[in-house]
């Protein structure tokens, strides 16, 4: 890993009590098996699955019964979920909001409900933060300035730079992209030729950079920033079918740091990989724990991540767990 490791970053000034939110008359948390509705994302890459796994077995640990809903990346599912946890009056609330706006009025509906809310990887904008608890994430920002600074530091400060964005709408496209945009700011040889979203997914990766390299501005694209690991897979296959060497002709950087990652590191197809920690799990149910004991909370929660480049990736293979 080298030298960008990330600080874990608590907003102590937030913190929040908890104990406003505990359902009245409830058993205490040893006498009673807590009961946790998780509202995931969906099942778009492998830094998801990974994700899925992390929160299903950790529940599984601990006891916990937990009833696991999946939005296929639809806001509408999503919120449907929402209201069938509350509806079923499980303890905590564990939502990953596909897209940041739009949450309101269904957290509002917990929040009456008195049952409290995590949101996990991903914020939500709310006008109002008592309708979650802590939001525990990566610094998508971060990530994305990260990098940038690789791009930049590869290649001299000169790119004619192709975007795959993530899901619009999303809280890791939209930070992502800030991030590498500030970064790029002041290096004029820097520019984005052409952005478009490949939904996190790589058959859609793999399509939009195709479209992208058909494109008339197509031959001068000297570099990928993919908002996520399978989409940068996606566009190598399509980079490779286009009789292009992808991680020579192409420089490419990604986030997530999937194992597919490291092993397109390996064989020089890819550059570097930006961690985003999937592994959230115990995080998660250690919040769900405090939050049933009465305990106060701090209002955000980062993951500690890294950054990987190829010449790192063939001894961190055996070490990575997703
Ligand atoms: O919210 C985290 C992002 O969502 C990951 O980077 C991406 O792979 C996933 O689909």
């Amino acid at each position: 890993m080298i030298s960008f490791t990330k600080s874990v970053a608590v907003l102590a000034a937030c913190a929040f009590a908890a104990s406003s939110f505990l359902l009245s008359g409830a058993a205490s948390a040893e006498e009673k098996k807590i009961t946790v509705g998780f509202v995931q994302v969906g099942a778009e890459s492998a830094w998801r699955t990974a994700n899925s796994k992390s929160v299903t077995d950790e529940a599984a640990k601990r006891g916990i019964d937990l009833k696991f809903a999946e939005g296929q990346q639809k806001q509408e599912n999503q919120i449907k979920a929402v209201r069938a946890f509350i509806a079923q009056h499980v303890d905590v609330i564990v939502l990953a909001p596909v897209v940041e706006p739009g949450f309101e009025p269904v957290l509002t509906e917990a929040k009456h409900a008195k049952i409290p809310v995590i949101l996990s990887d991903r914020r939500a904008k709310l006008s109002n933060d008592s309708l979650y608890v802590t939001f525990i994430g990566s610094d998508f920002v971060e990530e994305g300035r990260l990098a940038a600074k690789f791009l930049v530091d590869k290649t001299g400060g000169k790119a004619k730079i192709a975007e795959l964005q993530g899901t619009p709408g999303s809280a890791p496209a939209n930070d992502r992209m800030k991030g590498f945009k500030e970064v790029i700011a002041d290096k004029p040889g820097m520019e984005i030729i052409m952005s478009q979203t490949g939904e996190f997914t790589r058959a859609k990766g793999k399509e939009v950079m195709e479209a992208f390299l058909k494109s008339p501005k197509g031959k001068e694209i000297t570099a990928l920033f993919a908002h996520n690991d399978d989409m940068a897979i996606g566009a190598i296959q399509a980079i490779e079918a286009a009789g292009l060497k992808p991680g020579k002709d192409i420089i490419i950087v990604s986030i997530d740091g999937v194992k597919s990652a490291f092993e397109a590191m390996a064989e020089g197809k890819l550059n570097c990989t930006v961690e985003c920690n999937p592994l959230i799990g115990p995080q998660l149910f250690d919040a769900v724990e405090a939050i049933v004991a009465g305990k106060t909370l701090e209002k955000r929660v980062a993951v500690k991540e890294g950054v990987f480049t190829e010449d790192q990736a063939k001894a961190e293979l055996p070490n990575r767990k997703y």
